[in-house]
């Protein structure tokens, strides 16, 4: 019986380069994916590759428009999305931390209030609600570290790779929050339906 054409959401940005190399690696032809192309769909020979923002991932995969993903384990658990996660892959190792200034002191205290600038606000609040405090979200999209700094919050939850960032901005890791993976996701029904196709990229992800 002849293959079904499967769709794989890749997530850009930081971790883009070595989804990409892994891909190659697993003998997918990866030769019509243009890095630097304003085009968000490529059709290889056996995939229909979706380009889209890291944190849409899990999302997209969920509504079934992408079969399975490669994306940061980071934001499948701040999507909260309802997906397969069967697949740990060895790269986009990083960390999930709170920071907050170098010079200040910070007390996990029941019943108090904290206000925390963060791209992952279901992450930070369910963080500092299992430690019984009251958490104020700040949502911010990028450049976090800025807040502590110029009084817009207490602490900051985010990523960290090298700790550069923190080092630089005068901050300093108080918790790990959780370690960080890039994984290989897929939709619930696609796990079913297309589950030869799916079993096939994923065992040869895997080698
Ligand atoms: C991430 C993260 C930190 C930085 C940490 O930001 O939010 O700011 O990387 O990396 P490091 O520990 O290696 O210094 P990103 O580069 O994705 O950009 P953003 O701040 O605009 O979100």
């Amino acid at each position: 019986m002849a293959r079904k054409r499967i769709t794989l959401a890749l997530a850009k940005g930081r971790i883009f380069n070595d989804t990409l190399t892994l891909l190659e690696k697993s003998g997918i032809s990866i030769k019509k994916i243009d890095k630097k192309s304003r085009e968000l769909i490529f059709k290889l020979d056996e995939l229909t590759i979706l380009s889209c923002k890291p944190s849409d991932v899990p999302k997209y995969v969920e509504l079934g428009a992408a079969d399975c993903g490669i994306v940061g384990s980071d934001c499948i658990a701040e999507s909260q999305c309802d997906i397969y996660e069967p697949l740990s892959l060895n790269f986009g190792h990083c960390k999930m931390i709170v920071a907050i200034k170098k010079n200040q002191k910070f007390e996990f205290k029941a019943g108090k209030e904290v206000k925390i600038a963060t791209k992952y606000p279901n992450i930070a609040s369910e963080y500092f609600k299992k430690k019984k405090m009251i958490p104020e979200i700040i949502y911010l999209n990028g450049s976090v570290e800025l807040a502590p700094l110029i009084g817009l919050s207490d602490v900051i939850v985010d990523i960290t790779e090298t700790g550069e960032t923190i080092r630089k901005n005068n901050l300093k890791i108080i918790d790990t929050v959780m370690s960080i993976a890039a994984k290989f996701i897929v939709n619930k029904r696609s796990y079913r339906t297309l589950s030869n196709e799916i079993q096939s990229l994923s065992g040869s992800i895997k080698k």
